[in-house]
Protein backbone atom coordinates (compact mmCIF):
# COMPACT_ATOMS: atom_id res chain seq x y z
CA UNK A 1 0.00 0.00 0.00
CA UNK A 2 1.27 3.47 -0.67
CA UNK A 3 0.21 6.40 0.59
CA UNK A 4 -3.59 6.75 0.24
CA UNK A 5 -4.41 10.10 -0.84
CA UNK A 6 -7.93 12.00 -1.77
CA UNK A 7 -8.57 13.02 -5.50
CA UNK A 8 -11.58 14.00 -7.17
CA UNK A 9 -12.42 11.49 -9.39
CA UNK A 10 -12.02 11.24 -12.96
CA UNK A 11 -14.41 9.69 -15.81
CA UNK A 12 -11.64 7.40 -16.46
CA UNK A 13 -12.43 5.67 -13.07
CA UNK A 14 -16.30 4.96 -13.05
CA UNK A 15 -15.47 1.51 -13.80
CA UNK A 16 -13.20 1.51 -10.53
CA UNK A 17 -15.99 3.18 -8.93
CA UNK A 18 -19.01 1.22 -10.26
CA UNK A 19 -16.84 -2.26 -9.13
CA UNK A 20 -16.45 -0.83 -5.77
CA UNK A 21 -20.21 0.11 -5.27
CA UNK A 22 -21.46 -3.66 -6.74
CA UNK A 23 -19.36 -4.83 -3.92
CA UNK A 24 -20.73 -2.63 -1.00
CA UNK A 25 -24.56 -2.29 -1.83
CA UNK A 26 -25.09 -5.20 -4.19
CA UNK A 27 -25.61 -5.39 -7.46
CA UNK A 28 -27.97 -4.05 -9.70
CA UNK A 29 -28.64 -0.87 -10.65
CA UNK A 30 -29.13 0.75 -14.33
CA UNK A 31 -25.32 1.43 -15.21
CA UNK A 32 -25.98 4.11 -17.88
CA UNK A 33 -28.33 6.01 -15.59
CA UNK A 34 -25.96 5.71 -12.79
CA UNK A 35 -23.05 7.03 -15.27
CA UNK A 36 -24.57 9.71 -16.53
CA UNK A 37 -25.58 10.82 -13.14
CA UNK A 38 -21.64 10.25 -12.31
CA UNK A 39 -20.53 12.65 -14.98
CA UNK A 40 -22.94 15.65 -13.43
CA UNK A 41 -21.25 15.11 -10.11
CA UNK A 42 -17.84 15.12 -11.30
CA UNK A 43 -17.98 17.79 -13.63
CA UNK A 44 -19.02 19.88 -10.97
CA UNK A 45 -16.15 18.96 -8.83
CA UNK A 46 -18.82 16.65 -6.11
CA UNK A 47 -17.68 13.15 -6.63
CA UNK A 48 -14.54 12.37 -4.30
CA UNK A 49 -12.15 9.42 -4.24
CA UNK A 50 -9.21 7.79 -2.39
CA UNK A 51 -6.56 6.34 -4.64
CA UNK A 52 -3.67 3.92 -3.39
CA UNK A 53 -0.95 4.68 -6.21
CA UNK A 54 -3.04 4.49 -9.28
CA UNK A 55 -5.85 2.53 -7.73
CA UNK A 56 -9.16 3.90 -7.18
CA UNK A 57 -10.17 2.24 -3.45
CA UNK A 58 -13.16 4.47 -2.21
CA UNK A 59 -15.88 7.19 -3.72
CA UNK A 60 -18.39 9.53 -2.10
CA UNK A 61 -20.53 12.19 -3.75
CA UNK A 62 -21.84 14.95 -2.68
CA UNK A 63 -25.23 16.42 -4.11
CA UNK A 64 -26.10 20.15 -3.65
CA UNK A 65 -29.17 20.41 -2.12
CA UNK A 66 -31.24 23.19 -0.22
CA UNK A 67 -33.07 21.95 3.25
CA UNK A 68 -35.89 23.59 4.79
CA UNK A 69 -35.35 24.65 8.27
CA UNK A 70 -37.85 26.13 10.31
CA UNK A 71 -39.34 27.66 6.74
CA UNK A 72 -36.12 28.80 5.47
CA UNK A 73 -33.54 27.25 2.85
CA UNK A 74 -30.03 26.31 4.15
CA UNK A 75 -27.50 24.58 1.23
CA UNK A 76 -26.48 21.38 2.07
CA UNK A 77 -24.30 18.97 1.03
CA UNK A 78 -26.28 15.52 0.81
CA UNK A 79 -23.61 12.89 0.97
CA UNK A 80 -24.42 9.62 -0.83
CA UNK A 81 -22.50 6.63 -2.15
CA UNK A 82 -19.90 6.04 0.87
CA UNK A 83 -18.07 2.87 -0.31
CA UNK A 84 -14.45 1.57 0.21
CA UNK A 85 -13.25 -1.62 -1.23
CA UNK A 86 -13.58 -4.57 1.02
CA UNK A 87 -9.93 -5.38 1.16
CA UNK A 88 -9.25 -1.66 2.08
CA UNK A 89 -12.06 -1.63 4.94
CA UNK A 90 -11.15 -1.47 8.97
CA UNK A 91 -8.29 0.96 8.53
CA UNK A 92 -8.66 4.34 8.18
CA UNK A 93 -9.83 4.72 4.71
CA UNK A 94 -13.40 5.78 5.20
CA UNK A 95 -12.12 8.14 7.75
CA UNK A 96 -10.01 9.97 4.84
CA UNK A 97 -12.58 10.01 2.23
CA UNK A 98 -15.24 11.32 4.57
CA UNK A 99 -12.75 14.16 5.84
CA UNK A 100 -12.29 15.03 1.70
CA UNK A 101 -15.88 15.34 1.97
CA UNK A 102 -16.36 17.72 5.43
CA UNK A 103 -13.08 19.94 3.11
CA UNK A 104 -15.09 19.85 -0.06
CA UNK A 105 -18.35 21.04 1.45
CA UNK A 106 -16.51 23.61 3.08
CA UNK A 107 -15.02 24.91 -0.21
CA UNK A 108 -18.72 24.56 -2.01
CA UNK A 109 -19.88 26.92 1.16
CA UNK A 110 -22.79 24.42 2.20
CA UNK A 111 -22.83 25.40 5.68
CA UNK A 112 -24.95 21.94 6.33
CA UNK A 113 -24.09 18.14 5.03
CA UNK A 114 -26.48 15.46 6.07
CA UNK A 115 -26.73 12.06 5.07
CA UNK A 116 -28.49 8.68 5.47
CA UNK A 117 -26.02 6.51 7.74
CA UNK A 118 -26.00 2.48 6.99
CA UNK A 119 -23.59 2.78 10.21
CA UNK A 120 -22.97 5.83 12.14
CA UNK A 121 -20.05 5.05 14.15
CA UNK A 122 -17.92 6.58 11.08
CA UNK A 123 -20.12 9.27 11.07
CA UNK A 124 -20.26 10.20 14.33
CA UNK A 125 -16.29 10.24 14.87
CA UNK A 126 -16.62 13.10 12.25
CA UNK A 127 -19.07 15.45 14.37
CA UNK A 128 -23.14 14.27 12.35
CA UNK A 129 -25.42 13.29 14.69
CA UNK A 130 -29.17 12.24 13.79
CA UNK A 131 -30.82 14.79 13.03
CA UNK A 132 -34.63 13.67 11.58
CA UNK A 133 -35.98 10.58 10.04
CA UNK A 134 -37.58 10.33 6.49
CA UNK A 135 -41.40 8.64 7.74
CA UNK A 136 -43.46 5.98 5.51
CA UNK A 137 -46.97 5.62 6.78
CA UNK A 138 -49.65 3.54 5.56
CA UNK A 139 -53.10 4.13 4.47
CA UNK A 140 -56.16 1.93 3.28
CA UNK A 141 -56.71 2.89 -0.32
CA UNK A 142 -60.72 2.60 0.65
CA UNK A 143 -60.59 5.09 2.93
CA UNK A 144 -58.74 7.73 0.67
CA UNK A 145 -61.13 7.04 -2.33
CA UNK A 146 -63.94 8.79 -0.22
CA UNK A 147 -62.63 12.17 1.27
CA UNK A 148 -64.18 13.88 -1.57
CA UNK A 149 -62.74 16.82 -2.33
CA UNK A 150 -64.67 16.50 -5.97
CA UNK A 151 -65.50 20.28 -6.30
CA UNK A 152 -61.43 20.41 -6.99
CA UNK A 153 -60.31 20.40 -10.36
CA UNK A 154 -57.26 17.99 -10.52
CA UNK A 155 -55.34 17.63 -13.67
CA UNK A 156 -52.37 15.20 -15.47
CA UNK A 157 -48.99 16.91 -14.52
CA UNK A 158 -46.02 16.72 -16.27
CA UNK A 159 -41.85 17.71 -16.71
CA UNK A 160 -43.59 21.27 -17.75
CA UNK A 161 -44.63 21.57 -14.59
CA UNK A 162 -41.37 21.32 -12.70
CA UNK A 163 -41.19 25.29 -12.14
CA UNK A 164 -44.77 25.35 -10.73
CA UNK A 165 -44.23 22.13 -8.37
CA UNK A 166 -41.17 23.87 -6.97
CA UNK A 167 -43.19 26.86 -6.05
CA UNK A 168 -45.74 25.11 -4.40
CA UNK A 169 -43.32 23.44 -2.42
CA UNK A 170 -41.72 26.35 -1.47
CA UNK A 171 -44.96 27.89 -0.35
CA UNK A 172 -46.02 25.20 1.82
CA UNK A 173 -42.83 24.91 3.25
CA UNK A 174 -42.15 28.48 4.03
CA UNK A 175 -46.00 28.69 5.53
CA UNK A 176 -45.73 25.32 7.85
CA UNK A 177 -42.00 26.78 8.93
CA UNK A 178 -40.71 23.18 8.11
CA UNK A 179 -37.80 21.33 9.05
CA UNK A 180 -35.97 18.94 6.98
CA UNK A 181 -37.58 18.68 3.46
CA UNK A 182 -35.22 18.40 0.76
CA UNK A 183 -35.14 20.80 -2.39
CA UNK A 184 -33.54 19.07 -5.42
CA UNK A 185 -32.00 20.47 -8.55
CA UNK A 186 -34.77 21.27 -10.86
CA UNK A 187 -32.86 18.78 -13.30
CA UNK A 188 -33.69 15.87 -10.86
CA UNK A 189 -37.57 17.66 -10.54
CA UNK A 190 -37.97 17.23 -14.04
CA UNK A 191 -36.61 13.98 -14.13
CA UNK A 192 -38.63 12.60 -11.68
CA UNK A 193 -41.63 14.10 -14.02
CA UNK A 194 -40.65 12.90 -17.04
CA UNK A 195 -40.57 9.05 -15.37
CA UNK A 196 -43.55 7.24 -16.53
CA UNK A 197 -44.11 5.23 -13.84
CA UNK A 198 -44.45 8.27 -11.86
CA UNK A 199 -48.36 9.42 -12.04
CA UNK A 200 -48.39 13.04 -11.47
CA UNK A 201 -51.61 15.34 -10.82
CA UNK A 202 -52.02 19.17 -10.24
CA UNK A 203 -54.68 21.54 -8.77
CA UNK A 204 -54.11 25.24 -7.97
CA UNK A 205 -52.66 24.92 -5.13
CA UNK A 206 -51.10 21.30 -4.64
CA UNK A 207 -49.94 18.30 -6.18
CA UNK A 208 -49.14 14.69 -5.59
CA UNK A 209 -46.43 12.36 -7.36
CA UNK A 210 -46.97 8.62 -6.80
CA UNK A 211 -46.59 5.33 -8.30
CA UNK A 212 -46.79 1.26 -7.80
CA UNK A 213 -44.92 -0.39 -5.30
CA UNK A 214 -45.58 -3.97 -5.13
CA UNK A 215 -49.08 -4.45 -5.74
CA UNK A 216 -49.84 -1.43 -3.47
CA UNK A 217 -49.33 2.61 -4.31
CA UNK A 218 -46.56 4.94 -3.05
CA UNK A 219 -46.89 8.57 -2.54
CA UNK A 220 -43.62 10.34 -2.79
CA UNK A 221 -45.16 13.57 -2.49
CA UNK A 222 -48.33 15.14 -1.85
CA UNK A 223 -48.56 19.22 -1.08
CA UNK A 224 -51.94 20.63 -0.48
CA UNK A 225 -52.23 24.03 -0.04
CA UNK A 226 -55.95 23.83 1.34
CA UNK A 227 -58.22 21.15 2.89
CA UNK A 228 -60.30 20.72 -0.11
CA UNK A 229 -57.38 20.01 -2.38
CA UNK A 230 -55.84 17.56 0.02
CA UNK A 231 -59.32 15.65 0.31
CA UNK A 232 -58.78 15.72 -3.66
CA UNK A 233 -55.28 14.83 -4.12
CA UNK A 234 -55.56 11.46 -1.71
CA UNK A 235 -59.08 10.51 -3.45
CA UNK A 236 -56.87 10.99 -6.77
CA UNK A 237 -54.19 8.01 -5.37
CA UNK A 238 -57.13 6.09 -3.12
CA UNK A 239 -59.17 6.10 -6.50
CA UNK A 240 -57.10 2.73 -7.27
CA UNK A 241 -58.54 1.55 -4.08
CA UNK A 242 -59.84 -1.71 -6.30
CA UNK A 243 -56.39 -3.35 -7.50
CA UNK A 244 -54.29 -1.44 -4.44
CA UNK A 245 -55.55 -2.28 -0.87
CA UNK A 246 -52.67 0.41 0.38
CA UNK A 247 -51.13 3.45 -0.05
CA UNK A 248 -48.10 3.94 1.47
CA UNK A 249 -47.02 7.99 1.85
CA UNK A 250 -43.42 9.36 2.74
CA UNK A 251 -45.37 12.43 4.79
CA UNK A 252 -44.59 14.52 7.65
CA UNK A 253 -45.98 12.52 10.89
CA UNK A 254 -48.21 15.59 11.11
CA UNK A 255 -49.65 15.67 8.02
CA UNK A 256 -53.09 16.62 7.68
CA UNK A 257 -53.74 12.99 6.15
CA UNK A 258 -52.95 11.44 9.60
CA UNK A 259 -56.15 13.52 10.50
CA UNK A 260 -58.78 13.11 7.63
CA UNK A 261 -57.86 9.41 7.50
CA UNK A 262 -60.02 7.22 8.95
CA UNK A 263 -58.10 4.11 9.87
CA UNK A 264 -53.96 3.86 9.32
CA UNK A 265 -52.94 0.61 8.91
CA UNK A 266 -51.75 -0.61 11.61
CA UNK A 267 -48.55 -1.21 12.73
CA UNK A 268 -46.94 -0.34 9.48
CA UNK A 269 -45.27 2.89 10.24
CA UNK A 270 -41.31 3.12 8.89
CA UNK A 271 -38.96 5.34 9.84
CA UNK A 272 -35.39 5.86 8.17
CA UNK A 273 -33.04 8.20 10.47
CA UNK A 274 -30.98 10.70 8.89
CA UNK A 275 -27.85 12.46 10.08
CA UNK A 276 -26.52 16.36 10.42
CA UNK A 277 -23.58 18.35 10.48
CA UNK A 278 -22.51 21.42 10.75
CA UNK A 279 -19.89 22.69 8.73
CA UNK A 280 -19.83 26.65 9.18
CA UNK A 281 -21.62 27.13 12.29
CA UNK A 282 -22.22 30.92 12.28
CA UNK A 283 -23.26 30.59 8.43
CA UNK A 284 -25.74 27.94 8.88
CA UNK A 285 -27.34 29.42 12.27
CA UNK A 286 -27.64 32.64 10.22
CA UNK A 287 -29.38 30.66 7.18
CA UNK A 288 -32.16 28.66 9.74
CA UNK A 289 -35.27 30.31 10.57
CA UNK A 290 -36.54 30.57 14.13
CA UNK A 291 -39.68 31.68 15.83
CA UNK A 292 -40.20 35.37 15.55
CA UNK A 293 -41.53 36.12 18.85
CA UNK A 294 -38.27 34.73 20.79
CA UNK A 295 -35.44 36.34 22.36
CA UNK A 296 -32.50 34.94 23.29
CA UNK A 297 -28.91 35.82 23.96
CA UNK A 298 -27.02 32.88 25.37
CA UNK A 299 -22.81 31.82 25.44
CA UNK A 300 -21.58 28.81 23.96
CA UNK A 301 -18.26 26.92 23.61
CA UNK A 302 -17.94 24.61 20.68
CA UNK A 303 -15.18 22.23 20.40
CA UNK A 304 -14.88 20.70 16.93
CA UNK A 305 -11.35 19.35 16.14
CA UNK A 306 -12.61 18.22 12.46
CA UNK A 307 -13.38 21.51 11.59
CA UNK A 308 -11.23 23.78 13.96
CA UNK A 309 -13.16 26.85 12.41
CA UNK A 310 -16.13 25.96 14.41
CA UNK A 311 -13.98 25.94 17.50
CA UNK A 312 -14.41 28.34 20.17
CA UNK A 313 -16.08 30.70 22.21
CA UNK A 314 -19.19 32.21 20.80
CA UNK A 315 -22.56 34.54 21.77
CA UNK A 316 -25.51 33.81 20.55
CA UNK A 317 -28.11 36.24 19.56
CA UNK A 318 -31.71 35.16 18.32
CA UNK A 319 -34.21 37.98 18.30
CA UNK A 320 -36.96 38.36 14.87
CA UNK A 321 -37.08 35.19 13.77
CA UNK A 322 -32.93 35.14 12.91
CA UNK A 323 -29.98 34.14 14.91
CA UNK A 324 -26.24 35.39 15.04
CA UNK A 325 -23.32 33.75 16.30
CA UNK A 326 -20.30 35.97 16.58
CA UNK A 327 -16.91 35.88 18.50
CA UNK A 328 -16.70 36.10 22.21
CA UNK A 329 -14.38 36.11 24.90
CA UNK A 330 -14.52 32.77 27.35
CA UNK A 331 -17.94 32.87 29.54
CA UNK A 332 -18.20 30.65 32.73
CA UNK A 333 -22.01 30.61 31.84
CA UNK A 334 -21.66 28.96 28.45
CA UNK A 335 -23.33 25.51 27.26
CA UNK A 336 -20.62 23.93 26.11
CA UNK A 337 -21.06 21.61 22.73
CA UNK A 338 -18.69 19.64 20.72
CA UNK A 339 -19.68 19.21 16.66
CA UNK A 340 -22.29 16.57 17.44
CA UNK A 341 -24.11 17.99 20.01
CA UNK A 342 -24.26 21.09 17.78
CA UNK A 343 -25.94 19.23 14.87
CA UNK A 344 -27.92 17.70 17.15
CA UNK A 345 -29.41 21.26 18.87
CA UNK A 346 -29.88 22.22 15.35
CA UNK A 347 -32.50 19.98 14.66
CA UNK A 348 -34.18 20.72 17.84
CA UNK A 349 -33.00 17.77 20.12
CA UNK A 350 -33.82 18.86 23.59
CA UNK A 351 -31.30 19.55 25.84
CA UNK A 352 -32.04 17.33 28.48
CA UNK A 353 -31.36 14.43 25.78
CA UNK A 354 -28.22 16.41 24.97
CA UNK A 355 -27.48 16.47 28.76
CA UNK A 356 -28.65 13.37 29.18
CA UNK A 357 -26.04 11.58 26.18
CA UNK A 358 -23.28 13.55 26.98
CA UNK A 359 -23.82 15.52 23.89
CA UNK A 360 -24.08 19.10 26.13
CA UNK A 361 -22.23 20.52 29.28
CA UNK A 362 -22.20 23.41 31.36
CA UNK A 363 -24.61 25.92 32.48
CA UNK A 364 -28.30 24.80 32.31
CA UNK A 365 -30.23 28.07 33.14
CA UNK A 366 -31.32 29.13 29.76
CA UNK A 367 -31.83 24.95 28.62
CA UNK A 368 -35.98 25.79 28.58
CA UNK A 369 -35.10 28.69 26.18
CA UNK A 370 -32.51 27.56 23.92
CA UNK A 371 -35.35 23.89 23.66
CA UNK A 372 -38.22 27.07 22.94
CA UNK A 373 -36.43 28.42 20.27
CA UNK A 374 -34.60 25.47 18.44
CA UNK A 375 -37.55 23.17 18.54
CA UNK A 376 -39.81 22.61 16.03
CA UNK A 377 -42.09 19.95 14.36
CA UNK A 378 -39.90 17.18 14.13
CA UNK A 379 -37.47 17.62 11.35
CA UNK A 380 -38.53 14.95 8.30
CA UNK A 381 -37.28 14.11 4.98
CA UNK A 382 -39.52 12.70 2.16
CA UNK A 383 -36.78 11.14 -0.13
CA UNK A 384 -33.46 8.81 0.22
CA UNK A 385 -30.61 10.07 -1.56
C1 LIG B 1 -18.85 1.74 5.93
C2 LIG B 1 -17.52 1.87 5.20
C3 LIG B 1 -17.59 3.02 4.23
C4 LIG B 1 -16.44 2.14 6.27
O1 LIG B 1 -15.19 2.29 5.62
P1 LIG B 1 -13.82 1.96 6.40
O2 LIG B 1 -12.70 2.35 5.54
O3 LIG B 1 -13.85 0.57 6.90
O4 LIG B 1 -13.96 2.97 7.66
P2 LIG B 1 -12.84 3.35 8.73
O5 LIG B 1 -11.76 2.31 8.73
O6 LIG B 1 -12.41 4.75 8.50
O7 LIG B 1 -13.69 3.25 10.06
C5 LIG B 1 -13.97 4.33 10.90
C6 LIG B 1 -14.64 3.80 12.15
O8 LIG B 1 -15.91 3.24 11.79
C7 LIG B 1 -15.99 1.91 12.24
N1 LIG B 1 -16.74 1.11 11.26
C8 LIG B 1 -16.47 0.95 9.96
N2 LIG B 1 -17.38 0.12 9.40
C9 LIG B 1 -18.22 -0.24 10.39
C10 LIG B 1 -19.35 -1.09 10.44
N3 LIG B 1 -19.80 -1.73 9.37
N4 LIG B 1 -19.98 -1.23 11.63
C11 LIG B 1 -19.53 -0.61 12.75
N5 LIG B 1 -18.44 0.22 12.73
C12 LIG B 1 -17.82 0.39 11.58
C13 LIG B 1 -14.58 1.43 12.31
O9 LIG B 1 -14.44 0.34 13.20
C14 LIG B 1 -13.85 2.67 12.78
O10 LIG B 1 -13.98 2.79 14.17
P3 LIG B 1 -12.75 2.36 15.11
O11 LIG B 1 -11.69 3.36 14.80
O12 LIG B 1 -13.31 2.46 16.48
O13 LIG B 1 -12.37 0.97 14.73
C15 LIG B 1 -17.14 0.55 4.46
O14 LIG B 1 -17.20 -0.52 5.37
C16 LIG B 1 -18.04 0.23 3.29
O15 LIG B 1 -17.77 0.61 2.15
N6 LIG B 1 -19.14 -0.53 3.56
C17 LIG B 1 -20.12 -0.91 2.56
C18 LIG B 1 -20.92 0.29 2.03
C19 LIG B 1 -21.52 1.14 3.11
O16 LIG B 1 -22.13 0.67 4.06
N7 LIG B 1 -21.35 2.46 2.97
C20 LIG B 1 -21.84 3.44 3.90
C21 LIG B 1 -23.08 4.03 3.34
S1 LIG B 1 -23.75 5.26 4.41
Amino acid sequence: MTELRVVDVVEEQLDSVWQVRNRSFGPGGDREEWTKNARTFIADGRMLGVQDGDVLVAAARIWPFEQWWQGRRVPMGGVAGVVVAPEYRGRGVGSLLMRGVLRRCAEKGYPLTGLYPATTVLYRRLGYEFAGSRYRFSFQAADLRTLGGSGTAVRKAGPADADRFLELASKAHETRRSSGPLIWPRSEIVSWLEDEDNFAYLADDGFVVYNWSDGDLAVDELIAGSEETARALWATVGSGASIARTVHAYCAPFDPIHLLAEHEADGDARTVRWMLRLIDAPAALAARGFPENVVLEADLRIDDPELPTNTGDWHLSIANGSARLTASEPSPDALRLGARGLAALYAGTPLAALRGAGLATGADVLDPALDAVFGSPAPYMLDYF
